[in-house]
Parts: C-alpha cells; sequence; structure tokens
C-alpha cells in the first residue's frame, strides 16, 4: 500500500441540501448529509474542501429531484458546473463524495471527472445513501477514472452522518491517509 498520509488531499464533494427522504420520510437538511461527511474528512485530514456545484441547481422537492436525476441519467447527461478546483496538480489524493442517486453517482460526478486528467492520481470514493450502500458508484468510477488509482470507498447512511466520525477515521486509517 502507498504511503498517503503526507499528501495533500482534495476533498471534493456533491451534496444537495433540501427536502430529501430518510429512514422512510422526508426530512428538511439545512446541510446534505454528504457535505456532513466532507467536512468531517476535512477536519480530520485537514485537506482543502471543494463543493460541486451545478449551475442549475436541482428542485429543494425530493420527488421532483429524483425525476430530474432519472432523466440526467438516462440521457447520460454531464449538467454544467459553476466552479473549477484552482490547481489540481498539486493534489495526489482526491476524495470524491457524493450522494448515492439511482443507485450510483450524481451525473454531476462525470461532469467533475471528465473535466480534469486525474492520471497517475489516487481517487477515494464516499457516499452517503439509503440502503444502496456504494451501489454500482465504483465500477461506473472504475470505467471512467482509468489512469488513476481508486481505493476502497466508505459508505455511510444518510441517518448516521452526524455520528460517523469514528467509522470516518477507521477508514482513513485502513486505506492510509491518516496513521
Ligand atoms: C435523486 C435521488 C435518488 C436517490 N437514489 C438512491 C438510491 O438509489 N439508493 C439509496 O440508497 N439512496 C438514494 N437516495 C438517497 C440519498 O442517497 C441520500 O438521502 C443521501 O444521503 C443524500 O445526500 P445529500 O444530502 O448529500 O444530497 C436518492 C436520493 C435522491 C435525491
Amino acid at each position: 500500500m502507498k504511503n498517503l498520509n503526507q499528501e495533500k488531499c482534495l476533498i471534493a464533494y456533491f451534496s444537495r441540501e433540501g427536502n430529501n427522504y430518510v429512514s422512510g420520510k422526508i426530512v428538511n437538511l439545512p446541510i446534505g448529509n454528504t457535505e456532513v461527511i466532507a467536512k468531517m474528512i476535512q477536519e480530520i485530514t485537514k485537506g482543502d474542501l471543494f463543493r460541486i456545484d451545478t449551475i442549475n441547481s436541482y428542485p429543494e422537492d425530493y420527488t421532483e429531484t429524483t425525476e430530474v436525476a432519472q432523466k440526467e441519467l438516462d440521457e447520460n447527461a454531464r449538467p454544467e458546473l459553476n466552479n473549477r478546483v484552482q490547481d489540481i496538480d498539486s493534489y495526489n489524493v482526491i476524495l470524491l463524495g457524493y450522494p448515492i442517486w439511482w443507485r450510483t453517482m450524481p451525473m454531476p460526478i462525470l461532469t467533475f471527472i471528465e473535466e480534469y486528467d486525474f492520471s497517475g492520481k489516487t481517487i477515494i470514493p464516499f457516499c452517503t445513501h439509503e440502503g444502496s450502500g456504494l451501489g454500482q458508484s465504483e465500477q461506473d468510477l472504475s470505467k471512467i477514472c482509468t489512469e488513476a488509482t481508486l481505493l476502497k470507498g466508505l459508505a455511510i447512511h444518510g441517518s448516521q452522518v452526524q455520528t460517523a466520525k469514528k467509522d470516518i477515521r477507521n477508514w482513513l486509517n485502513e486505506i492510509g491517509i491518516i496513521l
């Protein structure tokens, strides 16, 4: 295993606040679940945080968002992003976070990946979900990140994000990001 604990990390994540489905009911999340996890990872690793944002925001309503997301998936869409990472070359390790949408990552994650050259870098996925775990997302990532090394991802259930710090630490330790 590579010694990654000296590397400068980028924590890039997509997350959607607003109405979401958590443990069987619709709740309003002022901060998205994945954002909560991304910030915990930042606190532990002291890496740089980058929020992946789309020009067109997703609806506040949960069901409407599932419809938009389904259409984007069917069309293999690449929703346009409104921001870019400054100096991507200064990062060798990218922790990439997203909610699971329709058993994989949201399409803005594909836009993000295709905007940069990740060859030779290490990409480590993490997600929040309602039961699918990482779903198909690791396989889907490996198809488009052919020149990068992909490490084992972490999946946190949406209802567990506030208490996930220990699991995050254990995972970061297991993959060599922290000692
Ligand atoms: C469009 C959409 C599709 C979803 N599809 C799934 C799914 O297939 N499997 C799953 O476990 N959770 C699914 N969820 C639930 C989210 O993954 C979960 O609520 C996640 O924690 C949301 O993270 P966020 O607050 O960072 O956006 C879906 C949620 C949305 C909005």
